[in-house]
């Protein structure tokens, strides 16, 4: 099937999509955004968040046909040309990213959270990232790298 779906403010469009495809493996493989990561595929890791209309999902839990005329965006579109987003700048400068493997799903879930409550408290920020692993840091850089975008 044909799948069109707006990606990061532009329209693209995915052919010879099979039915049990996911939006996840659209955006790496055919679409050439690699920054969504493949580390579970079975919706437990967080890896693969991306927004769709909106809302945080796990892009390897939604099927290709499902975002069929959807808005999807990714970490790749939160900067802005060269610049980062606040959160993306904020996990480089805390030194929240080891291997980094979940570092997009980490940053697509925090800008979420941000752009819901402003300045979270601890326990809202633990709450939002509960979805996404880490196997690396520990967490605690990661907390320090959603505290400081919040001052940003
Ligand atoms: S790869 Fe989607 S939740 Fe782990
Ligand atoms: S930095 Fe390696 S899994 Fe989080």
């Amino acid at each position: 099937m044909r799948l069109n779906v707006t990606v990061n403010g532009e329209a693209r469009q995915a052919d010879d999509v099979w039915e049990g495809e996911s939006l996840l493996h659209v955006l790496r493989e055919r679409l050439g955004l690699p920054g969504s990561k493949n580390a579970c595929e079975q919706g437990e890791c967080g890896s693969c968040t991306v927004y769709m209309d909106g809302t945080p999902v796990c892009s390897c839990l939604v099927a290709a046909g499902q975002a069929e005329g959807r808005e999807v965006a990714t970490v790749e579109g939160l900067a802005d040309g060269d610049t980062l987003d606040r959160v993306q700048q904020s996990f480089v400068d805390a030194g929240a990213v080891q291997c980094g493997f979940c570092t997009p799903g980490l940053v697509v879930a925090a800008h979420d959270l941000l752009n819901r409550v402003p300045q979270p408290s601890d326990p809202e920020i633990r709450e939002a990232l509960a979805g996404n692993l880490c196997r690396c840091t520990g967490y605690e850089k990661i907390l320090d790298a959603v505290r400081l975008a919040a001052t940003r």
